[in-house]
């Protein structure tokens, strides 16, 4: 498995971000004017597969998009990133969206995200890519796509022997089956606390957090925790590996994603879990002083360079 250019696999959706700048964020029931807008690219899935081929990976991408402009443009931006897109187009369906809001102030959002096409994957469609999946180092999904199809896909991951990562990212109510089948749970510490009903404030309730879930089956528990980094935590070793600070934050919207794909392409390289966080660490810390999802991710040469002693 250790190679410089690993195979990774991503399954999940793609949305066209809508991405609004304010002073502040909208209250419930409240109008404000923006200060600005864009139209992005987004999808968790996108946003990894993209990071991941940035990074080094040799990146194929399984989704569904609409017969639409939005799905066009993706089509032509995963083209443009060297992603092999897997995507399958459904007529009469729309390409996944999202609603963002950005607070100039933090850099923090809020999001709405709809999986469109991708919302009506089945189990049985991530079949069609087993070869695929059988074929590279690494295996990636989350969670905006229906959870059947993140457990089918972990399913053949196992099956094939190639080493697997939940990003479980929106939480959503999970079947007992999956932990088990998950090599790698990547939550936020928002998520940690919902897939096990903890409080997950303190850096010993992350622990807690993540120990449950390794009752729960799963090998490797890492808690994302924004500024101060991420937990690792195995039945045999727990450690905290600091964030990377590479400018001012402006936008945090696809740090989450950069982080899981640096962690997929830094393990199908071969590197110790530490070593894969660090370089994870690296591209969420620089992704997050850019604005945009997809298009705020790094390029290797910038990794390393932010890495450097
Ligand atoms: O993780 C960030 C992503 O979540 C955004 O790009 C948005 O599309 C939503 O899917």
């Amino acid at each position: 498995m250790q190679q410089d250019h690993p195979a990774i696999f991503v399954a999940g959706i793609y949305a066209a971000d809508l991405v609004f700048t304010a002073s502040r964020l909208p209250a419930p029931g409240e109008t404000i004017a923006a200060t600005g807008f864009t139209r992005g690219h987004g999808g968790k899935g996108s946003n990894q597969a993209v990071a991941a081929a940035r990074a080094g990976g040799r990146v194929s991408f399984f989704t569904f998009i609409g017969d639409d402009a939005f799905g066009q443009d993706a089509a032509q931006f995963w083209r443009d990133e060297g992603v092999h897109s897997k995507a399958v187009v459904v007529k009469g369906q729309a390409t996944g969206a999202a609603g963002i809001f950005v607070d100039p102030s933090t850099g923090g959002n809020a999001i709405t995200v709809f999986p469109g096409a991708s919302g009506t994957m089945q189990a049985a469609d991530i079949d069609r890519v087993e070869a695929d999946i059988a074929a590279s180092d690494v295996f990636v999904v989350q969670l905006e796509q229906p959870v059947e199809v993140a457990l089918r896909g972990l399913e053949l991951a196992r099956r094939h022997g190639v080493a697997s990562i939940l990003n479980p990212a929106p939480a959503v109510p999970l079947p007992d089956a999956i932990f088990a089948l998950c090599d790698y749970l990547l939550p936020n510490e928002t998520e940690a606390g919902l897939l096990t009903g903890l409080p997950v404030e303190t850096l010993e309730q992350a622990e807690a957090a993540a120990r449950a879930l390794l009752q729960k089956g799963v090998g490797n528990v890492i808690v994302t925790l924004g500024e101060r980094g991420a937990l690792f935590c195995n039945h045999t070793e727990t450690f905290l590996v600091p964030p990377v600070k590479a400018g001012a934050c402006v936008d945090t919207t696809g740090a989450g994603d950069g982080f899981t794909a640096g962690f997929a392409v830094g393990l199908g390289q071969g590197m110790p879990a530490r070593d894969a966080m660090r370089f994870a660490a690296a591209l969420a810390g620089i992704s997050v002083t850019r604005h945009g999802a997809g298009v705020s991710m790094p390029t290797l040469a910038e990794i390393r360079a932010v890495l450097r002693p």
